[in-house]
């Protein structure tokens, strides 16, 4: 019910009206808030969160790989994998050159100090993406001479199940593949045993 008051100069107020202005000067107020406090929720959200904690580097100590084995990491939510690569593992690379799209990686993609024969920093410690350069499955690791899913030639390597595309144990393409070019190598560096990647 509407109620009038007399005040002392003797105006009437509107007792609704005046309740209907307040109101609206609240939600203009709230409005207001609410923009300048947006930034805020933006950058606090958890989808920036996840974002964030994908591009983290990641870390990993990398002294118990036995050798000849695979670990796989995870970073900016890819695979990674990690190879310790044995003496003969690294001398039977340059038995691959012949069947090879690109021996030398130059058209691949790699950082300047995976730029090499075996396409790392540390020969004895393989890291490749875990990315067919096909359509982007995740290779199987298939370490021995002669693994039936490389071919009874072959000195072991990586096998996409996908859509059959081979490569060696420096990820690089056999010619023929529906792969066009080798394993990506992420950038990464080695302190002692202490593996980053993402960071070089
Ligand atoms: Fe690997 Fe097609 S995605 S061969």
């Amino acid at each position: 019910m509407s109620q009038n008051i007399e005040n002392p100069k003797n105006e009437t107020i509107d007792n609704s009206r005046r309740r209907m202005l307040i109101g609206t000067s609240a939600a203009i107020g709230g409005l207001g808030l609410a923009a300048a406090v947006m930034p805020f929720v933006k950058v606090f959200s958890p989808d920036n969160a996840r974002a964030k904690a994908a591009a983290a580097p990641a870390i990993q100590d990398i002294g118990a790989i036995e050798a000849g084995a695979m670990i796989t990491l995870k970073w900016m939510g890819q695979p990674v994998f990690v190879v310790h690569r044995t003496a003969e593992m690294l001398s039977n690379l340059a038995k691959n050159d012949k069947v090879l799209a690109d021996p030398a990686s130059k058209s691949s993609e790699q950082p300047d100090y995976a730029a090499n024969d075996h396409r790392s920093s540390n020969p004895k410690y393989f890291v490749v993406k875990g990315v067919c350069t096909h359509l982007g499955c995740a290779p199987g690791y298939f370490p021995q001479v002669g693994a039936a899913e490389l071919g009874s030639q072959s000195y072991g390597g990586f096998y996409c199940p996908c859509h059959g595309s081979k490569y060696d144990l420096a990820g690089r393409v056999y010619s023929g593949m529906p792969a066009p070019k080798n394993l990506p190598i992420p950038p990464y560096k080695i302190d002692g045993t202490i593996l980053t990647v993402g960071e070089a």
